[in-house]
């Protein structure tokens, strides 16, 4: 199938979408033409307190300030739970979907509104109020989203780890947000395996002197110390607990959530999201893009601890009041077909998943997602990385017969909720593209200069006006903000991609220009990598970058130079493999490391990253120039001592 081949829109199953095609431009101009007038009609879709008066007052320029609804009054988990209970308190609002295929559970509205208020009023009675942050490093259980949903009712800030970062990442963390209250696990559960959640915490906690309670959730039942004073058992607060817990009136402006997240500089900047515009955006967008209606079961596979979760598992179905779908696994596990046997048993309308996930399960062939009906399905969808033309043709053929429509959505921690996809009934697919911005949604492509291109080009990724879900700052370091955001091409929205538009003015996103990785759906900044392994005792200096990797579309590529005197050894290359698990956790393992005696450098000391990409990628016929190199020597010995 060539590039640009069109998976047209099939009228049969189009009928009843929310969003035609004639829908979608109208709403594409009106938002354009009357953000105001647009926005303001849409925000009834979340419950107000006091509704707003003001919509839009946003600025990309000079000190950068962004609000939307500014003199609105709500409380997200109202919109999340209470107004539901009057018309669906008795439907499933989490069906929970254990790692061991035997396990499962569903929530009610009315169940999961009962739950929220009793943590919130044990929280409370552990002191936490307004404004306090508080930390979550939680397995994919639905308590994972009840004290989410707790700290919006008490308006206090949650901030998720994911349960895969080591003691280290949490602690600083917690330590960069100070928060006062932790909540965690004894154990999570992964593909039959057991994470030492609270054994993690209690490391990361010898040095967060902020936190003053733990509360932990008894999960798999195994033996962990309990401090006394600082440590709870989750259960005991909660059996104690009021059931009801009034929720705190919140401005539309005051912050929901922190989120950390990997920049191609220093330490993970905390996200911030505030409670109107965020809320409205996870609802609008999951709507639109899933088509969702109301009683389907809808399913993304994401873990709670990176956006996706936030925004498609926990706030955006919730607030539409949908029956959302919680794993607590890995789709490979026990078997292949785990992911259609659950769609199959829960009867899943709508399935989101990542490109890596896709690419792992194309390799096991047909025959496991054969091997299940999967007639629930109606929209597929792909998050976190560019997807391959290959793969976005296996999950439309394979898993969605042909017929289903796939939405490849682009977006990012930064933006909240989804910005480029495809509407399903509405616009017509391309393999590999994330087609079109969704109304309200104003991309770009820039030159290196900032200059706008126009037409079919190629160049980075920019946003030229504010959205509703748009991040509001870096939690305390607002300049941070203004410079990771908006100094590149001052006065627009950098996103750190680049992408390609074609003829029909359709988006292929390329991928990050930065120095950000995304392993498997992951992001992480290679200086983050490279200040892990310089902290080893015999390493010298190291240099990060990505290299195409069939499965996990990058793989981390590391060049180390060691101390004088140390032998690059078998042995200390596991070592310092074992040693970036440690530091920063699992999921920033090497794939390769490479003992370089030295790094290309220009005259002025900074490292050629370009080059060690071409190197990485074994693109060693196109390295460029290399005449300003400090030693052009040092290239020729790393081309032949490349791995892998
Ligand atoms: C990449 C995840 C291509 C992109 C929601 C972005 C994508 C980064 C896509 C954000 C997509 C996400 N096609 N690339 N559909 N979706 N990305 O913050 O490089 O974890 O900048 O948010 O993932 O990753 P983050």
């Amino acid at each position: 199938m060539p590039d640009d081949a069109l998976i047209t829109v099939k009228p049969e199953l189009a009928q009843g979408a929310k969003v035609d095609a004639a829908r979608y431009r109208t709403m594409m101009a009106e938002a354009l033409r009357d953000p105001e007038g647009f926005w303001r009609e849409e925000a009834k879709r979340v419950a107000w307190m006091t509704p707003p008066t003001k919509i839009k007052n946003t600025s990309f320029t000079g000190d950068v300030s962004i609000k939307w609804f500014e003199d609105g009054v709500l409380n997200a988990s109202v919109s999340c739970l209470d107004r539901h209970l009057e018309s669906r308190g008795d439907q499933v609002a989490i069906i929970w979907e254990g790692d061991d295929p035997e396990t499962d559970a569903k929530v009610t509205y009315r169940d999961l509104h009962e739950r929220v208020c009793r943590l919130a009023s044990a929280m409370k009675g552990l002191g936490v109020k307004k404004g306090d942050r508080v930390t979550l490093y939680l397995p994919m259980i639905v308590e994972a989203a009840v004290a989410m949903l707790a700290c919006a009712r008490l308006g206090a800030v949650h901030s998720v780890v994911f349960g895969g970062f080591s003691p280290d990442s949490l602690a600083s963390r917690i330590e960069d947000c100070e928060s006062t209250l932790l909540i965690t696990a004894d154990e999570g559960r992964r593909g039959g395996r057991k994470v030492p959640l609270k054994t993690n915490a209690d490391e990361a906690l010898k040095s967060c002197p902020t936190v003053q309670n733990v509360i932990v959730v008894r999960n798999t039942g195994g033996e962990v110390p309990m401090q006394a004073g600082r440590d709870h058992w989750y259960h005991e607060l909660c059996a104690q607990a009021s059931p009801q817990c009034e929720p705190e009136p919140m401005n539309a402006e005051d912050p929901l959530f922190i989120l950390y997240t990997s920049g191609s500089t220093g330490k993970p900047k905390g996200v911030l999201h505030t409670t109107g515009g965020y809320l409205v955006w996870a609802g609008f967008t999951h709507e639109l893009v899933f088509d969702y209606r109301p009683g389907e079961v809808f399913w993304c596979t994401a873990d709670v601890g990176w956006v996706t979760g936030h925004t498609y598992i926990v706030y955006g179905p919730l607030a539409n009041g949908a029956t959302t779908l919680m794993f607590e696994g890995v789709p490979n596990w026990p078997g292949i077909d785990r992911c259609w046997q659950v769609v199959d048993k829960h009867q899943v309308n709508i399935f989101y998943t990542a490109p890596t996930a896709i690419r792992s399960l194309m390799r096991e062939g047909e025959a496991p997602v054969r091997k299940w009906s999967r007639k629930s399905l109606r929209i597929l969808g792909s998050v976190g990385e560019p997807i391959n033309p290959e793969a976005w043709l296996w999950y439309y053929r394979t898993v969605g017969e042909s017929r289903l429509p796939v939405v490849d959505t682009w977006w990012q921690t930064e933006t909240g909720g989804i910005l480029i996809s495809p509407l399903p009934f509405a616009v017509d697919q391309k393999p590999g593209s994330a087609t079109l911005p969704l109304p309200g949604v104003q991309p770009a492509l820039v030159d290196n200069e900032g200059n706008i291109l126009e037409s079919a080009t190629e160049g980075n990724l920019v946003i030229l006006d504010s959205w509703p879900g748009q991040m509001r700052t870096v939690f305390r370091d607002h300049e941070r903000f203004i410079q990771t955001y908006f100094s590149t091409f001052p006065g627009r929205y950098f996103t750190g991609d680049g992408a390609r538009r074609d003829a029909d003015g359709y988006y292929w996103i390329t991928g990050r220009v930065d120095d950000v990785l995304n392993v498997s759906g992951h992001r992480m900044g290679t200086a983050e990598i490279e200040s892990a392994l310089v902290a080893h005792p015999k390493v010298a200096e190291a240099a990060v970058v990505g290299m195409p990797h069939a499965l996990k579309g990058q793989g981390i590529y590391c060049y180390v130079t060691l101390k004088s005197g140390e032998e690059p050894t078998e042995a200390l290359r596991k070592e310092l493999v074992a040693w970036v698990r440690k530091e920063i956790g699992p999921i920033a393992a090497p794939d390769a490391i490479q003992w370089a005696p030295g790094l290309p450098k220009t005259r002025s000391g900074k490292i050629m990253r370009r080059i060690l990409r071409k190197i990485a990628a074994n693109e060693t016929d196109s390295l460029g120039d290399t005449s300003t190199l400090a030693d052009p020597t040092v290239v020729q010995d790393l081309i032949s001592n490349r791995v892998g």
